[in-house]
């Protein structure tokens, strides 16, 4: 069939079951557009939409996003990424293995299902590769199975180098070095390379040799070592030419995909506390890592979105520089010694704090919520009793929402609500109604706080240990 970017009408002729359905679907027909067969009967041909969902963090990253998008796989065929780079370490756990998945989209493991890295992903190519090489060695398939936007931008040395000398200076992000601030800098300054321009050699070689001149000024006069354009683009030349056979218009790829009746999951990175419009700025990532950041991210507009999934922890997390009101040393150290909370990608101990619900009710207003996914419930298994921050005081002044500003977020004290905790552990419970009572209140409370039905409960990080509501 042509490709038609933005029909509606188009239609599929397969057979759907209805076991196979998910709650939202749409059904849409179009008398002009069906085609009749030599009798003049219609063949049935409708266009079924399918649910195509976005999942966000809803606090500061890490909040269990890869093992929700690793169980929601099963029920989608498509796990594209549209924000961020190899900041993100997102954690899988199947039979027993432990995958830290960084640039490709959590969905890799499942058989049969597509993962695309979008445009609005910034792609180191050699990370990417060694990323993939690594993947192989633990027996993962990745063949056609993934697919790269030639529009995303290049994560090159110097963004790392530049990232690494900013976070020496005063007024540090506590960045995880891996260059996405300055790559994403020169996207929005438009002097950026992108995966089309490493894809045609001499071109690339061409804007390489300009851009290290220019940041190799910029480099020395910080006090850094230049970089060998020689050896960058050499390197770059190689991940270039392993990545070659996966890039491709993923825009027209996803269009197509979704003419044809496919779901499609799209994989947040970060957290919206990390969002560089809505999060705790400066202390943020450089993407938009809400909800919005789907669709400029991927070239999928607004109105394919179906439903918004926010998956929090049942507690806080930030790791990285500027506030968490909630942050709590106690709790961090009872996490840490139990070898919980720390970070996927730097190995960083992750500061932690109790469940805030001032941050995550904003979450929900910016994401549009429908749904929420608590994960690390059984973190809280011998906690009692458990703190839920329901509001923020500032010089005396109650806020129902955090301020705008870094240092009047630093100085909230929040409000606390204590609840009873559970003492007992939950890592075994399969049903909603197999969680003590305790436990049971505490999700439904949280999930009331942060405005979303609640679909999903976590508790241990193997793809098994979830409760689907
Ligand atoms: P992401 O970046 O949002 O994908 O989250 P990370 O993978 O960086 O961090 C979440 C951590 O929590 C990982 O170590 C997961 O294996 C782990 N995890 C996720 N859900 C649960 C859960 O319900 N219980 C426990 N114990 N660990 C979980
Ligand atoms: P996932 O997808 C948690 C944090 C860094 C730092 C800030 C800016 O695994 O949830 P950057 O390197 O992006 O310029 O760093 O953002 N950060 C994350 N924190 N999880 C992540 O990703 C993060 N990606 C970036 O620690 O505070
Ligand atoms: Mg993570």
């Amino acid at each position: 069939m042509p490709f038609n970017g933005s029909s509606r009408r188009l239609f599929i002729g397969r057979k759907i079951s209805c076991a196979a359905m998910p709650l939202t679907y749409y059904l849409w027909a179009s008398p002009d557009c069906v085609p009749k067969d030599a009798s003049g009967k219609f063949f049935a041909h409708f266009r079924f939409h399918m649910a195509n969902t976005i999942l966000v963090g809803m606090q500061w990253g890490d909040e269990g996003k890869g093992k929700i998008i690793d169980v929601l796989t099963a029920r989608t065929d498509i796990v594209v990424r549209s924000q961020g780079g190899n900041n993100a370490g997102h954690t899988v756990i199947h039979r027993g293995l432990k995958y830290v998945l960084h640039l490709i989209p959590s969905g890799i493991l499942r058989h049969r299902k597509i993962c695309v890295i979008g445009n609005g992903v910034v792609i180191d190519p050699v990370a990417l590769v060694t990323e993939i090489d690594g993947l192989r060695r633990l027996g993962v398939n990745i063949d056609k199975n993934l697919l790269i936007s030639d529009c995303a931008h290049l994560v090159l040395p110097y963004h790392r180098l530049l990232d690494e000398q900013r976070e020496l200076r005063r007024g540090r992000i506590g960045t995880t070095k891996r260059g996405i601030g300055p790559a994403y800098g020169d996207k929005a300054a438009r002097t950026g390379l992108r995966v089309s321009d490493l894809m045609q050699p001499i071109v690339f070689s061409k804007k390489l040799q300009a851009k290290i001149v220019e940041n190799n000024r910029i480099l020395q006069a910080l006090g850094a070592k230049p970089i060998s354009f020689r050896d960058v683009n050499e390197t770059y030349l190689a991940a270039g030419k392993k990545l070659r056979p996966y890039v491709t218009n993923t825009v027209v790829y996803l269009h197509r995909a979704m003419d044809r009746g496919k779901q499609i999951l799209f994989e947040g990175a970060q957290g919206t506390f990390l969002d560089i419009d809505h999060g705790t700025y400066p202390y943020v990532t450089s993407s938009n890592t809400t909800a919005g950041g789907a669709c400029t991210g991927t070239g999928v507009p607004p109105h394919r979105m179906d439903r918004v999934v926010g998956v929090m922890k049942a507690y806080s997390t930030r790791v990285g520089d500027g506030a968490l009101p909630t942050e709590d040393a106690q709790l961090a150290q009872m996490f840490h010694n139990l070898g919980r909370e720390f970070g996927a990608t730097t190995g960083r101990k992750r500061r932690c704090g109790w469940f805030d619900a001032v941050a995550t009710r904003y979450a929900g207003m910016i994401n549009g919520i429908d749904e929420v996914a608590i994960t690390n419930l059984d973190g809280l298994d011998q906690v009692d009793p458990i703190r839920i921050c329901v509001g923020y005081q500032l010089h005396g002044k109650r806020l129902d929402v955090p301020p705008c500003d870094a240092t009047q977020l630093a100085n909230c004290e929040p409000v606390y609500e204590e609840v009873a905790g559970w003492n007992t552990s939950i890592n075994r419970a399969r049903k909603f109604s197999q969680l003590p009572s305790a436990a049971r209140k505490y999700v439904r409370y949280l999930s009331e706080l942060a405005g979303g039905k609640l679909s999903m409960v976590s508790v241990g990080p193997a793809r098994g240990e979830t409760i689907v509501l």
